[in-house]
């Protein structure tokens, strides 16, 4: 069940866009080398950001998904990262990108990046659309971050709540009424 309540813009479609652009420049920037970048989508949240995000890449690109899951349906983390679907392909020797939605606590990526690195990528760097530095209880740090938001329940741009709201193409503050 969930509480009544509103959704307030934080972040426009716009914004997200034109950040999108410029973060996909750094990236083709570090990756120039690459044959082929291996794009690996969190999900589910990640699912908006990394459909904009591969499509201003211009590199050449593999779009894998990885499934993980430590709050459910709930507000708070249970700490423990389970790992729900796993990658089709093998990223040994690889260029890899984790695309994730936003940086909570930062269990998931940490997680998944640990769990990545034991398959020996050749680079392994990780991008969060969102970051919640107060919130943070690890030390994980994306490598590139499109916004820094406060301590606030945010949804849309594939953030949900309680699994609605995924669907808004802006980041929106709940505000419980
Ligand atoms: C959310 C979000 C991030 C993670 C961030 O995932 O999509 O992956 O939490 O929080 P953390 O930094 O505290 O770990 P969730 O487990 O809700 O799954 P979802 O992506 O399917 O919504």
């Amino acid at each position: 069940m969930t509480k009544p309540y509103v959704i307030d813009e934080m972040i426009s479609a716009k914004s997200i866009a034109a950040r999108i652009e410029a973060l996909a420049g750094e990236i083709k920037d570090t990756f120039a080398d690459t044959d082929k970048l291996v794009v690996v989508g969190l999900l589910r949240g990640s699912f908006v950001f990394i459909a904009d995000l591969v499509r201003e890449l211009d590199l050449n690109v593999e779009v894998d998904f990885l499934e993980a899951s430590s709050y459910g349906d709930s507000m708070e983390t249970s700490r423990e990262v389970r790992i729900l679907k796993d990658l089709r392909g093998e990223i040994g020797g690889r260029d890899v990108l984790v695309v994730e939605d936003i940086v909570d606590t930062g269990f998931t990526l940490s997680h998944v990046t640990q769990l990545l690195e034991t398959r020996k990528p050749k680079r392994l760097e990780t991008i969060a659309l969102l970051d919640k530095p107060s919130r943070r209880e690890t030390n994980i740090r994306a490598t590139w971050t499109g916004f820094e938001i406060p301590d606030e329940f945010v949804v849309g741009y594939g953030i949900d709540y309680a699994q609605r709201n995924r669907n808004l193409p802006f980041i929106g503050k709940v505000r419980f009424t």
